[in-house]
């Protein structure tokens, strides 16, 4: 199955207008793949017509189902163990040192996929900081534009391939158990974060100031204009003293003309704090 020139670009304006991500001209392939589930859904036979259906249908979910489908979901426990070993050994410390008035701590997974980013964080916390947060408030937010992505987060079920991609076992015996086909989250875990539906191109204002901002492996599929969108957003939502982590790939160069953010390196992570 093939997609006119026309209707690959209307597909490719329509993920980018929702959701700021690009796609590539060679990645015609994956429009086909990744939308054949919605042909059986919407009852049509072939791509075209889903996109005739688009084009004279009001935007509505299909819409949005159409941009969730072709998004990439890639991600895993601990991640990049260099950078939560960072997080850990620098950036906790400092926040809980700035904010030991206060005492309340809040962290946000803001492109958190199927939940593995805020589900580390929640278990560095518990295995780290239990006595020294003890009488805290500790609030860890964790959201993705995708709602499909955002019910299996709730759910808290990984897959054998997905449990071992990452967690250390002395972890996985302790938060996990296995239910079915299935592993699932300890429900300690999953009282620690609270996961929501949130499209990042649009002004997300209703969270409070964070001390700890996750921002990762979402930027590198946007172009500039969103990036900048979000990256103002994200400023107003750090708080004075707080970390945005970035994916390692990306960075804020030529994305930052006011200067909004500094650099601090920690071992080979780097991360950003607001002037
Ligand atoms: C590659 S995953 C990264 C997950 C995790 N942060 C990590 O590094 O492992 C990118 C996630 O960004 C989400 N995403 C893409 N565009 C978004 C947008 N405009 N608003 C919110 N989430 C978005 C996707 O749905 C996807 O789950």
């Amino acid at each position: 199955m093939s997609l006119t020139p026309h209707n690959f670009d209307y597909i490719r304006s329509l993920l980018h207008e929702r959701t700021g991500n690009l796609l590539d001209d060679c990645k015609e392939y994956l429009i086909v793949q990744r939308l054949d589930p919605l042909l059986r859904r919407e009852a049509v036979g072939t791509i075209d017509e889903l996109i005739t259906k688009l084009r004279t249908t009001p935007v509505c979910g299909l819409h949005d189902a159409v941009a969730q489908a072709l998004l990439t979901h890639e991600t895993s426990f601990f991640r990049d163990p260099h950078y939560f070993e960072q997080i850990r050994k620098n950036v906790i410390p400092r926040i809980i040192k700035l904010r030991r008035g206060q005492k309340s701590l809040r962290i946000w997974c803001a492109a958190c996929s199927s939940g593995q980013e805020p589900l580390s964080i929640a278990m560095l916390l518990r295995e780290h900081f239990s006595m020294q947060l003890r009488s805290w408030t500790v609030h860890l937010c964790a959201s993705d534009f995708s709602p499909q992505i955002i019910q299996r987060a709730r759910r808290g079920q990984y897959t054998d391939m997905e449990i071992n991609r990452g967690l250390p076992p002395e972890l996985k015996r302790q938060y996990f158990v296995r239910d079915g086909a299935h592993w699932q989250t300890d429900v300690r875990l999953q009282e620690m974060v609270e996961f929501r539906e949130i499209n990042l191109v649009h002004p997300v204002l209703e969270l409070p100031r964070m001390d700890l901002i996750l921002l990762r492996n979402v930027l590198i599929y946007m172009d500039q204009e969103p990036r900048q969108k979000i990256l103002s957003t994200i400023r107003n939502l750090l708080n004075p003293g707080g970390y945005l982590v970035l994916g390692g790939p990306e960075t804020t160069h030529k994305l930052d003309a006011s200067g909004s953010f500094r650099r601090i390196e920690f071992g080979c992570m780097s991360c950003l704090q607001i002037q």
